[in-house]
């Protein structure tokens, strides 16, 4: 290990990579052959899966996102693409018929985007073709300001909606504006009474912070004019610009605007009474989440949709991942042409050895402050984490972690460091087949 003064993770930029699933899916490769669905499921636990459809589709194209998503379609691909994923539900389920789910999520892109009427089949494929208890369940949705309206509200608190997270990046306008998202404050505004009056367990607001324009009384501002609506949760997410996204800059000088601003937020929510959950969650403090048990080191995820991947403990897979439009069409147009014998399948992934599937459950762990409790480590690969992974006594002796005998746990100092703590626990196998990918 380098010495601690040197450390790249604490000398180096903060923000590296935010590791919000392991591997990327840019680690993700051609499965040859193909492998039947029941065959990957065979020997999975699948008393609790998490269910989460995708939905490619957005009111606009925000110049920063690197999400999968395709702005504005008409009525006719939207079509399509419901058509598709009610083939897709039929096909999977055939394949886990005994499946039962814990959690069902929509994302996107913009699920609201989808009409009540589309909206309304969407939850209907979910319980009476994938079989998930939506009553039962903890269940939520994606939003945006400018594709919500009272009648999609009401449409989702119908249907058991629990957890709704709107996309607000900036209370500033003229922040939105320059970040390639026309938002009406009028708009944003109404949105958010509709979430509020609508009375869902939990609201998320999603901020941007490292907005170009943006200062750190602005972000203050923003950090406010949320907390006015006191959400039960907010993200906090530090601007990533990715070569393919539209505000290419390069600027050292940025990373200390994004730390300054990471720890005005942190230190605005605590204040507010929030709990810091990783570096981007924070939570109101004495609200356990509810629901059957799920736990996301160990429960697979079952997803639908052209952006969605699914997660045994030794596979996981997509279909193939692209952030240029004329990728996402050309993977979109596959989906939407995919036979069932083709949709029976899993094609295209990442197989995860015993090395793999520890470093994922470290990943899935030390980056919360809940941290990795050893003795469950050890329970499901009968190994001490710190035996496996050597480098845990030494950021402990940096400052990032702690380890009370029990856990494993993220310091403040870990915590705003995530995004470069993670990465460095990536295996050369991930790093090298990432940094081998081909942006498309
Ligand atoms: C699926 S969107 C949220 C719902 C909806 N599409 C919207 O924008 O209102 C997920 C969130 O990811 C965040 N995000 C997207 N691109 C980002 C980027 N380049 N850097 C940081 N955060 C980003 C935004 O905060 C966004 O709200
Ligand atoms: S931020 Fe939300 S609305 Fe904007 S392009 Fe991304 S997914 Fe779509």
């Amino acid at each position: 290990m380098t010495a601690p003064a040197a450390h790249p993770v604490l000398t180096g930029t903060p923000y590296r990579g935010y590791v919000y699933a392991y591997p990327h899916k840019t680690a993700y490769r051609p499965l040859d052959p193909p492998r039947p669905l029941s065959d990957v499921w065979a020997a999975e636990p699948r008393g609790g899966l998490f269910l989460y459809a995708h939905v490619p589709f957005c009111g606009m194209r925000c110049a920063f996102c690197n999400l999968f998503t395709t702005p504005v379609p008409g009525r006719s691909l939207v079509r399509l693409y419901l058509d598709a994923l009610r083939r897709q539900a039929e096909v999977v389920r055939a394949a886990i018929p005994d499946a039962a789910f814990a959690r069902f999520a929509v994302g996107g892109g913009t699920p609201t985007y989808l009409d009540e009427g589309e909206l309304a089949e969407l939850f209907d494929l979910a319980e009476t073709v994938m079989g998930a208890g939506l009553a039962a369940i903890p269940v939520g949705v994606e939003v945006s300001p400018d594709t919500l309206t009272a009648g999609k509200v009401a449409l989702l608190k119908a249907r058991g909606v629990g957890r709704v997270s709107m996309g607000v990046q900036s209370f500033v306008e003229a922040e939105a504006a320059a970040a390639g998202r026309p938002q009406p404050r009028r708009q944003l505004d109404a949105a958010l009474a509709l979430l509020t009056d609508a009375g869902f367990p939990t609201v998320n607001i999603d901020l941007i912070y490292g907005l170009p324009g943006q200062t750190l009384d602005s972000w203050r501002y923003s950090l406010r004019q949320a907390l006015a609506v006191a959400p039960r949760e907010l993200y906090l997410y530090p601007l990533y610009v990715r070569p393919l996204t539209g505000l290419g800059r390069s600027a050292r000088a940025w990373d200390d605007v994004r730390l300054a601003c990471y720890r005005a937020g942190r230190d605005v929510l605590s204040a507010a009474g929030y709990e810091q959950v990783s570096m981007r969650l924070f939570r109101r403090a004495g609200e356990p989440a509810g629901g059957p048990a799920y736990c996301c080191q160990e429960d697979g995820m079952v997803g639908l949709g052209c952006g969605a991947r699914s997660y045994t403990r030794a596979l996981h897979y997509s279909l193939d991942y692209a952030v240029r439009p004329a990728g996402v069409k050309a993977i979109l147009a596959d989906y939407l042409a995919r036979s069932r014998d083709e949709l029976a399948a899993a094609d295209h992934g990442f197989a995860l050895d015993a090395g793999e599937q520890r470093r994922r459950y470290l990943l899935q762990s030390i980056l919360t402050a809940g941290g990795l409790d050893a003795a469950r480590y050890a329970a499901r690969f009968g190994t001490d984490p710190a035996a496996d992974f050597p480098d845990l006594p030494a950021f402990a002796d940096l400052g990032l972690l702690t380890f009370d005998g029990a856990r494993w746990a993220p310091t403040a100092l870990g915590l705003e460091r995530s995004d470069a703590l993670g990465p460095w626990f990536f295996s050369p196998r991930v790093t090298g087949l990432s940094a081998g990918y081909e942006p498309r």
